[in-house]
């Protein structure tokens, strides 16, 4: 074994081990009838996801890789979520937390014996410098963004986790924008380790010069909206957007709520708060971003604009993992990784800052884009078209950038989330452009 794959195989014994414990401290502290539930049409029972989890890794690290499997077809079905729409899901007759738990544990012991003989210097792109541990590794961190997710919709008592980890004060930039010079950048990666297969080829893009807001859109600002009457005026929203926000009978942000005629508060993991202010808005659609953004004379920013702002350097000609450079997130430059359950104030991590000053672009909020989803040239898609393809040109708008739901190992500059443009479950807010 050469060291190179020596190292790579710790890191992702470590890293597995370290998944896992994330996945079950989140779910330690909830009742197995809440596991149980369906807690929103969008969402699965979490005891879904929980199954889910270990047998994406089954069909991966086992199945796939090495012809290895340990389950009956049915088991797979039932997990698969191409096969097994949502509404489904609760009527399956799922694996319990205990059960779910030693399948996710035999699952677990095969992996690291394969893992022990696996060569991840070879030429196949699935094991090589360990790509498909790392697929797994994602999958797992962004079902447990989609578990929070399913958790703040829950109704009930309030969530209680054992640990909340603080947040530093916000620091509101001076200049309210940020301006990105016309020119080319690259897009895209060319990682094979990492990036997944929609991240990828890079190629040149060409943009404008444009401004790009400093900080997400605010609490406050997105207030201000509200209150001139930004959900009453057609002319503000798309058609599409306008129609779904009279059918839905939608007048504010998602978990926002007045108890009373002067005062805005909002529900977070079911424990009632006054809205804070300077925080990012959160729980917006795209059809809200796009109408704020369109009462306040500017529009949402393509992807590529969010690229080359969170990305390039300008001074160096290259591209920067993350906007504050290459080394990897740290608590002190960006608000990922889940323990907060929250967003930070904005302008709460100078040293997250991008190379054209704008900040919080990893963390926080995911931020809509203008873009709808679809390949970049050169596209190839690996190692199953379920992952990104047949998303391609179906509607979807971009998100970038992670969440303080998001952990560290499952975002970068160049990761593309996508969902539809009446969406507002994920830890989702937005900048503007002009
Ligand atoms: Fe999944």
């Amino acid at each position: 074994m050469d060291t190179k794959s020596g190292e790579t195989r710790d890191f992702i014994v470590e890293r597995l081990a370290e998944a896992r414990e994330r996945t079950r401290w989140l779910l330690r502290t909830l009742s197995d009838e809440d596991l149980a539930r369906q807690h929103d049409e969008v969402m699965s029972p979490l005891i879904w996801d929980y199954g889910h989890i270990g047998n994406y890794e089954e069909l991966w690290l086992l199945e796939q890789a090495f012809g290895r499997g340990l389950s009956e077809r049915e088991l797979y079905d039932m997990y698969d979520a191409s096969l097994t729409p949502r509404s489904e899901r609760p009527s399956l007759n799922l694996l319990d937390r205990g059960d779910a738990g030693r399948y996710l544990d035999a699952v677990r012991e095969a992996v690291l014996e394969a893992l022990g003989e696996a060569d991840l210097a070879t030429d196949d792109p699935l094991l090589k410098d360990g790509f498909v541990y790392h697929m797994v590794l994602q999958h797992e961190y962004q079902h447990n963004e989609t578990m929070l997710q399913t958790i703040q919709l829950m109704q009930g008592v309030g969530y209680r986790p054992e640990i909340r980890a603080d947040l530093p004060p916000g620091n509101q930039p001076k200049e309210e924008m940020v301006y990105v010079p016309g020119g080319s950048f690259v897009m895209g990666t060319e990682d094979r380790a990492w990036a997944l297969d929609n991240e990828r080829s890079a190629h040149e893009v060409e943009t404008q010069g444009f401004y790009l807001d400093a900080t997400p859109v605010t609490n406050h600002a997105y207030l201000e909206f509200v209150e001139n009457g930004g959900y009453d005026r057609e002319e503000l929203w798309d058609p599409e957007g306008w129609a779904w926000k009279v059918e839905e009978d939608i007048s504010s942000p998602g978990c926002w709520y007045q108890p009373d005629p002067h005062r805005w508060w909002t529900q977070c993991f079911g424990f009632h708060e006054p809205l804070l202010a300077d925080a990012p808005v959160m729980h917006v659609s795209w059809f809200e971003a796009d109408a704020y953004a369109r009462w306040a004379g500017k529009r949402l920013p393509t992807e590529a604009e969010w690229e080359k702002a969170a990305s390039w350097d300008p001074k160096e000609g290259t591209k920067r993992l993350y906007p504050w450079g290459d080394q990897p997130p740290m608590p002190e430059r960006a608000n990922l990784d889940q323990l907060t359950f929250r967003p930070a104030e904005v302008g709460a991590y100078p040293d997250g800052a991008s190379a054209y000053g704008s900040s919080g672009m990893i963390g926080d909020v995911w931020e809509w884009t203008a873009s709808e989803f679809s390949a970049y040239p050169g596209f190839e898609s690996f190692p199953y078209r379920e992952y990104s393809e047949i998303f391609f040109h179906a509607g979807h708008r971009v998100l970038r950038g992670g969440s303080w739901a998001t952990r560290p190992g499952a975002v970068r500059n160049t990761f593309r989330n996508w969902d539809f443009p009446i969406r507002r479950q994920l830890f989702v807010g937005f900048r503007c452009a002009r």
